[in-house]
């Protein structure tokens, strides 16, 4: 295993330069002046700026899912539709954290993630567009670079010429967090302005963006039409953003975050670390519910059920959840709805797509699309090769 101090010998020098012109392409114009809504102006540390790079106005409509308890009415905002490559939740965090690297005249993005990362593609991408050179450290157990390959959002990072560096499993804080620091020393003295963005996004500065697409659901009529709010927690961003809105708002709704990974006191440490960047005395435990226990068999591995039940949801509604993050969410969510229906405070859901579907292309599916097993959507295909043969169907 590699140290930072070996890793930092370890960076190839024409991985790091970059042209002038390509530095020239960071537009200041680009960045807008933020105005918080009116609930959050008395926050303190309120970001300068933010750029435009999410479809913004996702829309609300109901959903269907199977299997749902029939006392509950659940709609569905698609923050899946941000984008394209830039699609989910991590791009509205990125509105504010790459307007903060931009106002800072930085050069060079640096985060982390694991191998398949939404948070590290989207950094990819937008950095990309936005004309920054950009380090992706990826958590991955295979260490031979070759054997990665180019799946999921890894082809995305790598189409969007990101710097890749493949880390051991390391948690961020003791790990990954000081082996950015080495990396972004290392491209200092080389004359780059290197700029940090914490894993998966979640900096004070990025909770911004949930602030914005709060106040962009109370304009979709949020806290007329519901009584509940549901969405994954993982590094807590999102969860934090979307608890501290509602909060701030004086708003009825209950907020209930599922963790996808196996600790809940991690993400209310993190609610807690926000809200005291944001200047506010409220405990995270006290504005929002995180619901542990669904995480199973583990961060980042969906169990056939959830494999299964991304089929049965995709052919009888049309959403694609992926199978890390929104696919828990949404089996713990309707385990709770079962088991323990007072969790909630009433019965209108609304639930936060926030992406994710290329997740769903590394293969992992593909074999009970194929299997023998009945599915709507197994052995779907069928071949007509001339216009007199008997019609297949
Ligand atoms: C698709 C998707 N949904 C939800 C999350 C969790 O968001 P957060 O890290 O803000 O808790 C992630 C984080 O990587 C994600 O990629």
């Amino acid at each position: 295993m590699e140290t930072a101090d070996q890793l930092q010998n370890t960076i190839p020098n024409e991985l790091t330069e970059f042209s002038s012109s390509e530095m020239n392409a960071h537009d200041l114009a680009q960045l807008h002046v933020y105005e918080p809504p009116k609930w959050a102006s008395s926050l303190k540390n309120i970001p300068k700026y933010s750029i435009k790079l999410a479809q913004r106005n996702t829309p609300i409509h109901s959903w269907n899912l199977p299997n749902a308890p029939k006392e509950f009415s659940i709609s569905i905002k698609r923050d899946d539709l941000t984008g394209c490559t830039l699609s989910g939740n991590k791009v509205r965090k990125l509105e504010f954290t790459l307007a903060d690297a931009l106002d800072k005249k930085c050069d060079t993005v640096i985060t982390c993630g694991r191998l398949s990362s939404n948070h590290c593609r989207t950094t990819a991408v937008a950095a990309k567009q936005l004309g920054f050179n950009s380090y992706l450290l990826l958590r991955s157990s295979d260490q031979k670079t070759v054997a990665v390959g180019c799946k999921g959002n890894l082809l995305i990072s790598r189409m969007a010429g990101s710097n890749i560096i493949l880390v051991p499993e390391l948690k961020y804080k003791s790990g990954l967090k000081p082996m950015m620091e080495k990396i972004a020393e290392k491209l200092s003295k080389q004359g780059l302005a290197p700029y940090l963005i914490e894993v998966g996004g979640s900096s004070y500065t990025g909770l911004f963006g949930y602030l914005t697409a709060f106040q962009e659901m109370m304009d979709q009529n949020l806290l007329e039409d519901f009584d509940d709010i549901v969405m994954t927690a993982a590094s807590g961003g999102t969860a934090a953003g979307i608890a501290i809105a509602n909060y701030l708002t004086g708003s009825k709704l209950k907020c209930h975050a599922v963790n996808v990974s196996d600790n809940d006191a991690n993400v209310y440490s993190k609610i807690n670390e926000e809200l005291m960047a944001a200047g506010l005395l409220v405990e995270a435990e006290d504005i929002i519910d995180v619901i542990g226990g669904h995480h199973l068999p583990g961060y980042e591995r969906p169990s056939q059920e959830d494999l299964e039940y991304i089929l049965e949801i995709s052919s009888s509604t049309g959403v694609l959840l992926d199978p890390v993050y929104n696919i828990k969410t949404v089996r713990g969510m309707l385990a709770e709805m079962t088991n323990n229906p007072k969790r909630f405070k009433g019965n209108r859901i609304l639930f936060i797509h926030t992406g994710g579907c290329f997740g769903l292309f590394d293969g992992r599916i593909d074999s009970l699309l194929t299997s023998s097993r009945g599915t709507e959507c197994n052995n779907n295909i069928l071949c007509w090769r001339d216009i007199d043969d008997p019609l297949p169907i």
